[in-house]
């Protein structure tokens, strides 16, 4: 691979055991990982973005390999910045597929130099979405094994569930 940075784009709201399996999984590919928590997507959020860049931060705090950052506009200038050659996404489910095929092909009308990179989840992981976690926390059910527990508490506080 001839550049060998990558840009995991998302909104982690919050961040999932399925995003951190990608994101480790990914470091087999690449030598480095920029995971960016997108600021402007039409997803209304729970968490601010800085609250899920500090959330990153700790989950991935001994992994030098990782490095947490936000981003504001198109991700395809925001991976040309950061000299990225790939954008890392997950894949779950055929929805995804649908969805993920269209931002694909227009980040490679706008930057046909950049790949997107998908990586099939684990099946542990693959009926995870942080808008599941985010219902079943609200109604007062287990995640374990879906979130780190770090993120648990955090959504729980912010929930008031706690
Ligand atoms: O985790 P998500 O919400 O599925 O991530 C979507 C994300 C952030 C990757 C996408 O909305 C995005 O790339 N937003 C940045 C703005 C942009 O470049 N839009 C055009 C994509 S084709």
């Amino acid at each position: 691979m001839k550049k060998s940075i990558a840009i995991c784009p998302g909104s982690f709201d919050p961040p999932t055991h399925g995003h951190i399996n990608i994101i480790e999984r990914s470091l087999r590919l690449f030598e480095k990982v920029i995971v960016a928590v997108a600021f402007n997507t039409s997803k209304s959020g729970l968490f601010s973005p800085d609250e899920r860049v500090e959330m990153l931060k700790a989950l991935f705090k001994n992994q030098k390999n990782v490095v947490i950052d936000s981003f504001e506009g198109l991700l395809v200038d925001y991976a040309r910045k950061n000299n990225a050659g790939a954008i890392l996404r997950g894949l779950r489910t055929v929805p995804d597929y649908e969805y993920e095929l269209q931002m694909s092909l227009a980040n490679k009308m706008m930057a046909p130099d950049i790949e997107t990179v998908f990586m099939m989840t684990e099946s542990a992981y693959s009926h995870i979405s942080s808008s599941l976690i985010k219902e079943i926390v609200r109604f007062g059910g287990s995640v374990k094994g879906m979130i780190h527990p770090l993120v648990e508490k955090r959504l729980k506080e912010k929930m008031k569930k706690v």
